[in-house]
């Protein structure tokens, strides 16, 4: 039993970002198909990426990277997932170096959505359309995109996403379109933001679909009221009539000794656990498969890492077994 088959049986999506580079080694690819029902580009889609230069250039885009994932997931039979249009990460030189009026840059996002959505238009079945918009304390981020010259939008806080998403249905309307970020897991101001935010855009008829919950943890999560603010969280924004999806999960540790790789399997149960409970959780991606590319220790400068299911050799770890008993059991 892989854990594919075991979160189909629930009608789950199992998902996993994908780094493109490494589709050249065999055990990523075999693992990778064997165990993922979904698959998400980690950085190929992201505008950087995928529109590296100014569309007065002959040849604008790569997609390359993008295609290479895509093609891979269809080839698994897995769903492909997009990450992501808007973000104030990652993207292009050429947009945030050179200075563009509001009008300028609206024409600029609006033309990257309409060419990346359409390319996936029919492959890709859900795309973040605007990721970590949101500060900690529920503000709103000073971005390129919102106010940074932002386009124009920017007298209603919201107006920039909410252009995002209303360009992404125009040019793929059958795409389910989703808000994404990090540190919203628990109830607290950022998550309480986003949910007005949602909250307001579902009373006016905005198109979306759903939220992403990255899912970031560490081993602190492991408490029982962090686990309970969890649960409600998911089921308050479950409640406002969309979907909900884990999309980045990992769970990091400073080493990996014994007891806190049992530690970590025990968080991913219970993230599971509380996931398997909300009916309107549709998916739960992890950010990575295996501890041999994950994003944290090169992040945390080798301070964390161990964040995934399978060790740097593609060997199961504690976490990996949790999950699988704990779809069986569901
Ligand atoms: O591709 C270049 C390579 O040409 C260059 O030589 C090398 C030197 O630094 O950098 C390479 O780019 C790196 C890229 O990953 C691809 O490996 C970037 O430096 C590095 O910053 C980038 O990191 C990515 C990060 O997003 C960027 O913020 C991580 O792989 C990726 O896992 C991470 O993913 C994000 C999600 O998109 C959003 N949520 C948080 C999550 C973790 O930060």
């Amino acid at each position: 039993m892989t854990l594919r088959d075991a979160a189909a049986k629930r009608g789950l999506l199992i998902g996993t970002c994908i780094s493109a580079a490494a589709l050249t080694e065999p055990d990523y690819v075999e693992v990778a198909g064997r165990e993922f029902n979904q698959a998400e580009p980690e950085n190929e889609m992201k505008f950087g990426v995928i529109h590296p230069r100014r569309d007065t250039n002959p040849n604008p885009y790569d997609f390359s990277g993008a295609d290479a994932i895509v093609e891979f997931a269809l080839q698994h039979n897995m769903k492909a997932r997009g990450h992501c249009f808007v973000w104030h990460s990652q993207v292009g030189d050429w947009v945030t170096s050179t200075s563009h009026t509001p009008d300028e840059l609206s024409k600029v996002l609006d033309s990257h959505i309409q060419t990346v959505a359409s390319r996936y238009a029919g492959k890709v079945y859900a795309w973040d359309v605007v990721n970590e918009a949101f500060e900690e304390d529920g503000s709103l981020r000073h971005t390129v995109w919102y106010d940074e010259p932002g386009i124009g939008l920017a007298e209603n806080g919201t107006a920039y996403i909410e252009q995002s998403f209303r360009w992404a249905r125009q040019y793929d309307p059958s795409t389910a379109l989703y808000y994404n970020d990090y540190s919203c897991d628990t109830i607290n101001p950022k998550s309480d933001a986003v949910y007005e935010m949602v909250k307001d855009f579902k009373t006016r008829n905005v198109p979306i679909d759903g939220v992403g919950f990255q899912m970031h943890l560490h081993l602190d999560s492991n408490n029982p009221a962090t686990l309970e603010s969890i649960k409600q969280n998911l089921q308050r924004f479950a409640d406002l009539d969309i979907d909900v999806q884990i999309t980045e999960m990992d769970v990091a540790l400073e080493s990996p000794d014994e007891d806190s790789l049992a530690q970590q399997a025990e968080i991913y149960r219970a993230i599971f656990e509380i996931c398997l409970g909300i009916p309107r959780v549709t998916a739960i991606q992890t950010w990575g498969f295996t501890d041999k590319h994950s994003w944290i220790p090169g992040f945390t400068k080798g301070q964390k890492g161990w964040a995934l299911l399978l060790d740097e050799h593609y060997a199961v770890k504690p976490a990996y077994t949790r999950i699988l008993e704990t779809l069986q059991a569901s």
